[in-house]
């Protein structure tokens, strides 16, 4: 079975069993079928670099399904499954004038897999409106509740990375969002800047939302059209004593402080610097307006994707000091 169109990478690999589920039901029947059979799970794909065939029984979540599930006069409680696509469910809630998700608009992927990897950005990530979520043990077929707490979020980062890392399906994910007195956040220069342009001054979620699209289809390749996985690597955190050395060698180096110690690096910036952006190995490459992301020109494969990478890491490490870790899952 091919996994070409089920991977915004566009990587061509195959499985050797796939089956899609529709329910939880269907879900743990197929995981009670099958209690020894290597799985794997996949959403959106929309975070994955598959490097080779997959040798087991691909399990695709395609559970679907949003609701509001209480509301006080201040809040709602937005319920969506798994495999709702994110940005449709970002804008059903702002055509609801739900606020709290505006500045995720037009991530790509669904929306069981962005607690794994606490998805954000423009100043927003979904631990500030994560109330909890549903998965389904895959050994036990016990469902279990993980509050926000207990998923131990941080930057692209939670718990279902590590403690309990492929021991659970997130099946649904439960969102408290504002009625009104909407929290807008234009702290990223970005958005501001876009605001400004359409002289906005007052804005509200949908101009928020808008203003994030318009500077996404600027920077980030569509999915549809070129084979990418977002950001490629994390923005690496380095320690300030270090950092400061890095400094006085290469001044203009771009940071934000993330504690009293710590500042984090755009590795964007670092690659470009590195000479990368927009360059192309065969059908591989590293995009024009964003050198964080690696895209696919067509035929790539995997492998070929993973070597520009290597490549990136090794010449941003030689230059800088500094060790870039992959965001992306590479399989
Ligand atoms: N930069 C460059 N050259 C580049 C790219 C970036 O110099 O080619 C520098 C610029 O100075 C820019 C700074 O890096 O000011 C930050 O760039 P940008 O605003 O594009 O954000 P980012 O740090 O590169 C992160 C997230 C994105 C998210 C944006 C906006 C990570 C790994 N990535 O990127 O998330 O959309 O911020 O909040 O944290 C993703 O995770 O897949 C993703 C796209």
């Amino acid at each position: 079975f091919s996994l070409k169109n089920y991977n915004t990478f566009g990587i061509e690999a195959k499985a050797k069993q796939f089956v899609a589920v529709h329910s939880v039901s269907e879900l743990k029947t197929i995981l009670e079928q099958h209690p020894s059979e290597k799985k794997f799970i996949l959403g959106g794909g929309s975070n994955m670099l598959l490097t080779q065939d997959i040798d087991a029984l691909v399990i695709h979540i395609d559970l679907k399904g949003k609701k509001i599930i209480k509301e006080d006069e201040d809040f709602v409680w937005v319920e969506a499954q798994a495999g709702e696509n994110w940005h449709e469910f970002v804008l059903w809630n702002i055509d609801q004038n739900f606020g709290g998700l505006e500045n995720m608009s037009l991530i790509p992927g669904n929306v069981g897999t962005t607690p794994v990897q606490n998805i954000g950005a423009y100043g927003t990530e979904i631990k500030d409106t994560f109330v909890s979520c549903d998965a389904i043990n895959i050994k036990t077929q016990e469902i279990k509740t993980f509050t926000n707490a207990e998923c131990n979020f941080g930057y692209r980062e939670s718990v279902f990375k590590h403690e309990v890392k492929d021991q659970y399906i997130i099946t649904s994910v439960v969102f408290k969002l504002t009625k009104h007195n909407h929290k807008i956040n234009t702290s990223y220069g970005d958005i501001l800047a876009e605001l400004e342009k359409n002289n906005i001054k007052t804005p509200g979620l949908k101009d928020v939302s808008n203003a994030v699209i318009a500077i996404r289809q600027s920077k980030l390749p569509d999915p549809k059209e070129l084979g990418n996985s977002g950001s490629f690597f994390k923005n690496p955190i380095v320690l300030k004593t270090d950092f400061e050395k890095i400094q006085q060698k290469f001044p203009e180096i771009k940071y934000y402080e993330v504690s009293a110690t710590e500042v984090k690096v755009p590795a964007g910036w670092l690659i470009e610097q590195a000479g990368f952006k927009g360059k192309r190995f065969g059908d591989a490459g590293v995009h024009k307006n964003q050198a964080l992301v690696l895209v696919n020109y067509g035929k790539a494969t995997g492998q070929e994707i993973l070597a520009v990478s290597k490549d990136i890491q090794k010449t941003v490490f030689e230059t800088f000091g500094i060790q870039i870790e992959a965001e992306v899952n590479v399989i």
